[in-house]
């Protein structure tokens, strides 16, 4: 797949600054991927599409998924952006001809992430969240997150899911389930596996 082909159909879609996020989530995923052995070509791609429906309105959001018969849930309903990750996905497959699933999967699940995420989804997820154009003044976090990414990509991923659920508060309608079965799969699994491997 010719990377300057999707840079310049992606251009085409977003605003200036959401195309310096796309190439700022770009060159960590394949800097991610590198690190962790993945697929770094897979995860450039994938970091260049992450976001392709992100510039939509939301009636537009609703309309384009209930035309292409993407399901919408009822957190998606009162939160159309969420709906920018599935269309994404489904325009980089029909539009730019996307065909790898790891691909197509890490773009469906950047914005929420899933239980037991693939290598590539994982980087996708992280690279979102830390990318060179993310500011640290604004999350204080990030510093902590962008260093912890580097060295362990599942407590990042915890990291961010914590973060993320902290700042959506209480407000049920905002939050997105799979947002919390995520975090609550990578506590089980991950916390508790480190906690095992530490009590060896
Ligand atoms: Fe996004
Ligand atoms: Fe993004």
């Amino acid at each position: 797949m010719d990377i300057i082909y999707l840079q310049n159909k992606v251009r085409e879609k977003l605003t200036t600054q959401r195309y310096i996020h796309t190439l700022g989530v770009a060159s960590t995923s394949f800097c991610l991927a590198l690190r962790y052995g993945a697929d770094y070509n897979k995860a450039n791609i994938a970091g260049l599409l992450h976001d392709y429906a992100k510039c939509m309105s939301d009636d537009v959001l609703l309309s384009k998924c209930r035309e292409h018969n993407l399901p919408i849930l009822e957190v998606e309903e009162n939160n159309p952006y969420l709906l920018h990750s599935k269309l994404g996905a489904y325009y980089a497959k029909y539009e730019l001809n996307i065909e790898d699933e790891d691909i197509l999967n890490a773009i469906t699940y950047h914005t929420t992430g899933r239980p037991n995420m693939s290598l590539l989804e994982k980087i996708v997820f992280v690279a979102d969240y830390i990318e060179p154009n993310r500011s640290e003044k604004r999350n204080h976090n990030l510093q902590r997150i962008r260093k912890l990414s580097f060295s362990d990509i599942d407590l990042a991923v915890i990291d961010i899911l914590e973060s993320t659920l902290a700042y959506l508060g209480d407000d049920k309608s905002k939050i997105d389930t799979r947002t919390l079965d995520t975090y609550n799969y990578y506590i089980d699994n991950i916390k508790n596996k480190n906690r095992m491997d530490g009590n060896r």
